[in-house]
Parts: structure tokens; C-alpha cells; sequence
């Protein structure tokens, strides 16, 4: 049983969150897990102005999956900052690509789940999960976000990401906070719970 763990991530937040992701789906016994993450878009000069290009140094050796690629896995678990509310352009892109799987129904039946990051607490962590779904849906895949058996979804006792959608992470509007203790914990257990669910579906 394969699961892909697929991302993208300017500052690294979302990278941060997908290893967790990755981590937690390796804990499901006989699965195969892979990261990788799309194409960037942004030429360099843009990066560099916009203060991402060191970031995005730390993940460079991470692989630039093709489209269809997605066709090798059971489950993918889908990564992406928010953008104005909804996922990136360059996942968006990536996922625009696939219209050749959609036309041999390659993805019906697969498990797709969503993760997120946005700067502000109330700035699309639930839209941007919530919207990316609808492309899930057309492709066919069955979509698996974070039960409330998660408990930590419920604290009010930090501020938190999280939520049946699925994981996520506050990373401020400059970007200083990185993923929680609490975040991470949460995204392993989406990475786990999904592997878990392929596992019964594929039957391996
Ligand atoms: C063009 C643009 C639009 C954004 N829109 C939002 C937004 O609507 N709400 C929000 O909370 N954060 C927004 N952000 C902040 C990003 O979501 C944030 O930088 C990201 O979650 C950090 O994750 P990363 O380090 O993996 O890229 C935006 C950032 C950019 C560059």
C-alpha cells in the first residue's frame, strides 16, 4: 500500500507539517510512504524578494513530482499554504495538469486527504481544505480529513490549527511561528489515520 504525501511550501511551514504528515502515515503498518512536493512557479528573483529563496534551500532535495505520478498511490495527502483563502497556484497548476488521469478515471476509489498553513488564525484554515475537496471529489477520490478521536483539535488552552478538515498551522503574518507541538502531533495523526484507511481499501 502506497501513500504519497505531496506539498508545496514557500517559507517551510507546510514542508514542516508534510514531514509530520509522512511521519505519522509510516506508523501504519506495510505502508510505503514517499514526499514530494510541485513545481515552484515563482521565478527566482521574485523568491528572493519575497525573502523565500533560503527557505526553500532546507527542502530543495525533496523530489518535484510529475502528474502522473498520482497514479502510483493509494492515498495522497495534499499539502499547500494558503493563498486570498484558497490552495496555492503552484498546487493548483499541479493538479490542473491531471486532467489526462481524470479522463482514465486513474484516481476513483484513492484516498485524498488536505493540510494546511495560512498566516492568520482565521485567514482560510478551513476554506482553503474545504475548496481544495471539491477537485477530490471530481476526481473521484475519497476524502478523509481529522476525526474529533483527534482531541487535540478541542483545546482552547493554546492557540491552534486543526480541525475535522484536517491539519494545519498558524505561521503569522511574518511568518515567525513555526509549527507547534500540538499542529505536528495533529498531522501525524491525519498521515496515520489515512495510510490507515488505504490499508482497509487496498486490502495490503
Ligand atoms: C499571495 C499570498 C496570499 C496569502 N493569503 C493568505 C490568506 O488569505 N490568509 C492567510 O491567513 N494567510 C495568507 N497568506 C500567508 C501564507 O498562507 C503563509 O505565508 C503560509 O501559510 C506559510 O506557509 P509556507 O511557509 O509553507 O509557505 C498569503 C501569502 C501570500 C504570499
Amino acid at each position: 500500500m502506497r501513500v504519497l504525501v505531496l506539498f508545496y511550501s514557500m517559507y517551510g511551514h507546510v514542508h514542516r507539517m508534510a514531514e509530520a504528515v509522512a511521519e505519522g502515515a509510516k506508523e501504519a503498518a506495510g505502508a510505503e510512504v514517499r514526499l514530494m512536493q510541485v513545481p515552484e512557479l515563482i521565478p527566482e528573483e521574485a523568491l528572493e524578494k519575497a525573502g523565500a529563496k533560503k527557505a526553500r534551500e532546507a527542502f530543495a532535495h525533496i523530489p518535484v513530482a510529475k502528474p502522473d505520478d498520482l497514479a502510483d498511490f493509494d492515498a495522497i495527502l495534499f499539502g499547500t499554504p494558503t493563498r486570498f483563502g484558497n490552495m496555492c497556484s503552484q498546487m493548483r497548476n499541479f493538479l490542473d495538469q491531471t486532467g489526462g488521469l481524470w479522463a482514465q478515471n486513474a484516481l476513483v476509489g484513492k484516498v485524498g486527504s488536505v493540510f494546511t498553513s495560512t498566516g492568520t488564525q482565521h485567514g482560510g484554515q478551513e476554506t482553503t481544505i474545504t475548496s481544495f475537496h471539491s477537485t477530490l471529489l471530481h476526481q473521484g477520490m475519497i476524502i478523509v480529513g481529522l476525526p474529533y478521536s483527534e482531541s487535540r483539535q478541542m483545546t482552547l488552552d493554546e492557540i491552534t490549527g486543526g480541525s475535522p478538515y484536517g491539519a494545519s498551522t498558524i505561521a503569522a503574518s511574518d511568518g515567525s511561528r513555526m509549527p507547534s507541538e500540538n499542529e505536528l502531533a495533529m498531522a501525524r495523526f491525519q498521515g496515520r489515520h489515512v495510510a490507515t484507511i488505504a490499508k482497509k481499501l487496498s486490502g495490503t
